[in-house]
């Protein structure tokens, strides 16, 4: 199959790169070329900076792709050109979009027709991430009921796994437990949280095309469970080989927090229904909570350890503070 990935060169994209390179597919990569890393041989690459509609028209004029996997398709103003380009000239357009589409709900799991956010959802402006994505879904289901362009919108809630960049999440807890930190649980570490593995999402991607069920349709696509954010330390622990010291946050701690020291989104219990995507074009997930963070660490120990882990404040809103976290423990511990 010839594919065009948007980005590839990080996280999500280098995996399916990976991936799809191992199936011997025609892989063409689209990306402004700043991040170096090791492709599998054979790979093309174009360079345009999504956000300049003229330079990505450069790049991609006479392209022609049976499959486009956006990744990196973050507001209308990225996306709208690449769907101009290749409208009635592709077979299938998957893209990336996220569980933080949908509107707070009482129930679990949450599914795909879950009503979504909109600008009057309080605590939104029109400048976030979330309404940015829902734009994006609203204009490609649009496009797919009046022009049938073929589009699938996978969702997901947290990724994780080898590769990550985002090295405040899981790797923060690799860093903590080896170090002999304690760790601090909010809500008493009774949060559940419902995480993708990123092998995972790249087998979903891989899966679904050809399915003409899947157009025109969003899916969830997350792990088949999920897990208290105690279970979720507890498991890291017995990886890594360590006893977790664990401080227990109650609802008047959190309360009093300054900022956040779990640096996952804190909307609740997460649960989502994947049941769509099994029926429609047979995905279950292949890596249990367990197994996923397995294959996690030990990626982690072979390729950064303690040593290369970094963590860049004020990139992600939820920063590993530390010393603020030290400040919490002799408080509450
Ligand atoms: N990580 C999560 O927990 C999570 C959860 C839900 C959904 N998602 C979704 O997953 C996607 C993010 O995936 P990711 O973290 O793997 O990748 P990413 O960081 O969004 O993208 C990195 C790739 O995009 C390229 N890129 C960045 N800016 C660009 C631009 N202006 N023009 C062209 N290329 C550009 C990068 O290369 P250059 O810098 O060299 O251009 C690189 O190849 C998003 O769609 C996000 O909404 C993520």
């Amino acid at each position: 199959m010839k594919v065009l990935v948007l980005g590839g060169t990080r996280f999500i994209g280098l995996r399916l790169v990976r991936h799809l390179a191992s199936q011997g597919h025609d892989i063409t990569i689209l990306n402004q070329g700043t991040i170096k890393t090791q492709l599998p041989p054979g790979i093309k690459q174009l360079y345009a900076n999504r956000r300049d509609p003229e330079t990505l028209r450069r790049a991609l004029r006479g392209q022609e792709f049976e499959a486009i996997f956006d990744i990196t398709g973050y507001d209308l103003g990225n996306l709208k050109p690449v769907v101009e380009l290749f409208a009635g000239k592709i077979a299938h357009y998957v893209f990336q979009s996220t569980s933080a589409v949908y509107a707070e709900s009482n129930y679990r799991p949450i599914l795909e027709n879950f009503p979504r956010i909109n600008e009057t959802t309080p605590g939104k402006t029109l400048a976030t991430y979330e309404i940015n994505k829902v734009e994006c879904e609203d204009y490609l289901f649009r496009e797919y009921h009046e022009t049938k362009f073929p589009v699938t919108i996978l969702r997901c809630p947290v990724i994780y796994g080898p590769d990550n960049w985002m090295h405040e999440r899981e790797f923060s807890f690799f860093v903590r437990l080896l170090q002999g930190r304690a760790i601090l649980l909010p809500d008493n570490g009774t949060t559940l949280l419902h995480f993708t593995y990123v092998d995972d999402l790249v087998r979903a991607y891989l899966s679904l095309i050809g399915h003409e069920a899947t157009l025109g349709q969003a899916f969830n696509i997350v792990g088949s469970q999920a897990i208290t954010s105690e279970g979720y330390i507890d498991t890291i622990a017995e990886l890594s080989g360590v006893s977790a010291e664990k401080v227990y946050l109650d609802s008047q701690a959190m309360e009093n927090l300054e900022r956040p020291v779990f640096p996952f989104p804190r909307t609740g219990n997460s649960f989502y229904g994947i049941y769509k995507a099994k029926e429609s074009f047979g995905f279950w997930p292949a890596y249990s909570v367990n197994e996923g963070l397995r294959q996690t660490y030990d990626w982690w120990q072979r390729n950064l350890g303690i040593a290369k882990t970094r963590f860049q404040p004020g990139r992600l809103g939820y920063d590993v503070d530390l010393a603020y976290e030290d400040s919490l423990i002799e408080r509450y511990g």
